[in-house]
């Protein structure tokens, strides 16, 4: 029988043991991009989730930087503008900013202050959720512009480190495609 998308899609993670340091079991998913039979899937796999005419967001939102890569493929095949949410310091114009707890220490991400428009409904995409710091920065910065974040999306979820549950929490939708616990 046909393997499902999520079965498929794990196949080609790689995992990579201790990085970017002792203890990790990094999800590498360069070769779901290397693959262009995989990419397809995998972008064909949000495409057609999003799609949906009740879902279908006005734009696409991408964290840095491997929701770049992921964000901007589904965003223009939705037919639909792609906006960078970056690490600070990169974005030329006016932006606003939001700052969140690493392991150790903090990151700072910045969202220029015209990338959204207020009511518009913002797909938010980034490559993996691990702890949720990261999507929940991006869903703050998009919010206090006045955009409504009906959706966010990433490729893997860590269950075990609470980003998936955090943003439950907050009333997100979230669409994963694989898990790792
Ligand atoms: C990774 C990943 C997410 C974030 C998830 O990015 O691509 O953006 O971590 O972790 P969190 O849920 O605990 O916030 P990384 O910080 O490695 O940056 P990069 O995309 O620039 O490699
Ligand atoms: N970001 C945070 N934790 C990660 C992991 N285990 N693999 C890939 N990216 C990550």
């Amino acid at each position: 029988s046909a393997l499902n998308v999520s079965e498929f899609l794990r196949e080609h993670i790689r995992t990579v043991a201790d990085w970017p340091s002792a203890g990790v079991q990094f999800r590498d998913i360069t070769p779901l991009l290397q693959n262009p039979q995989v990419f397809r899937v995998l972008i064909d796999a949000f495409v057609h989730h999003y799609m949906d005419p009740t879902l279908r967001p006005d734009v696409v939102a991408g964290l840095d930087a491997r929701g770049f890569i992921i964000g901007a493929v589904v965003a223009y095949e939705l037919n639909v503008g792609f906006v960078p949410i970056r690490k600070k310091g990169k974005l030329p114009f006016t932006t606003v900013q939001e700052t969140y707890e690493l392991e150790y220490g903090s990151a700072t991400v910045e969202l220029h202050t015209d990338a959204v428009t207020r009511g518009q409904r913002v797909l938010l995409i980034d490559d993996l959720i691990a702890t949720g710091g990261t999507m929940i920065a991006g869903v703050k910065l998009l919010e206090r512009l006045g955009a409504v974040v009906t959706e966010c999306a990433v490729i893997v979820d860590l269950p075990e480190l609470g980003g998936s549950a955090r943003l439950k929490a907050l009333g997100k939708p979230l669409l994963t495609l694989v898990d790792f616990e």
